[in-house]
Order: C-alpha cells, then structure tokens, then sequence
C-alpha cells in the first residue's frame, strides 16, 4: 500500500524505508518526486544511517515530547496493560528500531510466550534482538525481516487473542488518515479476530508546542530534513547545494498535521543522476506529514479499520496517548 511504484500524493510513512540502491526505487521516486508540482519526497527515506542517527538525537530532545511522554505512559501503565492481554502473550513489535520500549512491555507481561520484533533494516534488527535476547534469557525472541507496511507472514503457531502488536512513536501519524485506516484493517485481518494492538498516537495541542518540535532550537530537526538531500548527493550523484534549502515545518491545523518542507533559497537548477530540476526562491519539496489526533478522533479512525477500544491512556498534559485495542 505504501510503499512500492504506485503513484504518491504525500510523503510516506517512516518505517518502511527499502535497501534504497538495491533496486533503484529510491532514484525512481525521487525522479518522480522533484517532477511533481508540489514537489514531494517520501519521508520513508529520511532513515539511512546519518537520519537514524538524527531520528535517536530527536528523540532526546526538550522540544520533543513524544518519545519521553510514550514511555513514561508505557511504564506506568504496562501492569495493566500486561493484566489485560494474560499469559502467554506473543509480543509483535512493528518497526522494532532499537527496542528500548518494548522493554516496559516485556518486563510487565506474564510468561510472555515469544517476542517478535519485525524490522527492514536486517542488521539493526538482528542486533537489537540478539541484545534483548541476552537481557531476557528464556524468552523466545524470532526477529522478522520484513516490511510491516507491505504485511509479513506471521508463524501459525499463535492464536490471535494471544497476539498483542506494538506499534509505538506516533508512526501510525506519518500515514494520511487513509492509509493509515487501510493500514490498521489489513494488520487486523493479518492477525486475526480476538488479536490485540497497542498503538502510540500524537495528539492535538496548541501550535507553539507542536511547531517547537518540529523545529528545534538546536536545529537537529533541520539536519534530519536536510540530510534527505544529503543522502541524494550521496547516492544518487545529486548536486544539492545544503547551503541553499531550507528546514521549514508548520502545523496545519485544518488539517490537524504537521508538515516538513524543504524551501529553495535561491532561483536554482539541481540534478539527480544527471536529471535537472528547476527550483523557484522560495518554492518547497514537501517530505513529511505528521498527523495529530483527539483521542475521539483516532478511535473512530482504528473503529472504521474494524478494531475496537479496550482502553487509552493518556500524560496528564494530554500531550500524548497509547491505546489498546482489539480486532473484529
Ligand atoms: C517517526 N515519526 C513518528 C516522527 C514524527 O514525529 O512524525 C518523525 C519526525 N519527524 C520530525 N521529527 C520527528
């Protein structure tokens, strides 16, 4: 659905971030892209090893609740949450990346029967599970490379009401609210009726909060916009001049999202592979959305994808909110 050659009206979601050189469709669809009025990028190619580096470095930052907000909810809630879903529970990590929240989940689940992280990126995936299998001897960990976005075949051997899939960072806020409902239906009919999802969402809050962290005073943020130029200098044989775009990220709040965009500086000309672009001052590649959501809106959302509300927790700020869910 997400990823793939199909025509793409926004930037894509974070987590399914291809071996980009290996089949050409990163030079594909950034010809694609910078061809489109507005222009646009996949926010799926923020994520080599410099953005993921800068994603962690984000995720550290004072303007950058989310990552803190989650986990503290995560921690404080897991009790119930591991009271909720009983013994035996397989755990199905989406986009695993380092694995650090999972471990709230981990520490709190009664005998939790194997732990499944699936992850693109083979080797960090390997990795982090070859760590977290050496924290928690005797459980079952069985990485899966895959692309969760595009599905993945789970093993037969877990019924669904024994399933919980994690899908923590907001990540769900990187679809628009239609992929992210066709998402959020097929990962339900993929594990099936009585299977359980605990799933992190962003929520709505004043501009000056949102905008803050999005564009931070120690400009990480930009270096994480800017690098997706960076990455096409470096592996598309790409002439951006990083001088002359700029990091600029709004909220919108018809829209209730975030947008990152990329602003020429300059009347230029920039090519890719040898393909020339023309750029207008001031004209913008759009290379990220980041929704944000009511706890009433994101539950008529995951209700429209067949999945119904067991219980949401949210920080007393309101600032941020997990939810469990169950499908069918
Ligand atoms: C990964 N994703 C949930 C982040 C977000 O907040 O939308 C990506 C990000 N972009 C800029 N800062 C963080």
């Amino acid at each position: 659905m997400m990823r793939g050659t199909r025509p793409r009206r926004e930037p894509g979601p974070l987590a399914a971030a291809p071996p980009a050189e290996a089949d050409g469709r990163f030079l594909a669809d950034v010809v694609e892209g910078l061809g489109r009025r507005p222009k646009a990028l996949p926010s799926k190619y923020f994520y080599d090893k410099r953005g993921s580096e800068l994603f962690d470095r984000i995720c550290t930052l004072d303007e950058y609740y989310p990552t803190r907000t989650e986990t503290a909810l995560l921690h404080a809630h897991a009790a119930e949450i591991a009271g909720l879903c009983g013994r035996g529970t397989t755990l199905v990590e989406l986009g695993s990346g380092s694995s650090v929240k999972v471990r709230a989940l981990l520490d709190a689940l009664d005998e939790p029967a194997a732990y499944r992280p699936v992850d693109i990126s083979g080797e960090h995936l390997l990795l982090s599970a070859a760590r977290l299998a050496s924290d928690y001897p005797g459980l079952r960990v069985e990485p899966i490379v895959a692309d969760y976005v595009e599905g993945f075949a789970l093993p037969a051997d877990t019924p669904p009401e024994r399933t919980l899939a994690f899908f923590p960072g907001s990540t769900v806020g990187n679809f628009t609210p239609e992929e992210a409902q066709d998402f959020l239906q097929r990962l339900g009919r993929q594990i099936g009726a009585g299977g359980k999802l605990l799933i992190g969402v962003d929520l709505k809050k004043p501009r000056h909060v949102l905008e803050a962290a999005y564009d931070d005073a120690l400009g990480v943020t930009a270096a994480f916009n800017l690098n997706l130029l960076a990455r096409i200098n470096r592996e598309l044989d790409g002439t951006f001049d990083l001088d002359r775009f700029a990091h600029r990220a709004f909220y919108d709040a018809g829209k209730g999202r975030i947008e990152m965009h990329l602003e020429s500086l300059d009347d230029q000309t920039v090519t890719v592979a040898g393909v020339p672009f023309r750029f207008a001052r001031g004209e913008t590649i759009h290379t990220e959305v980041s929704y944000k959501y009511s706890v009433a809106g994101f539950q008529r959302l995951a209700n429209g994808a067949g999945w119904r509300c067991v219980r949401t927790w949210c920080d007393a700020e309101g600032l941020f909110s997990i939810h469990l869910l169950t499908f069918g």
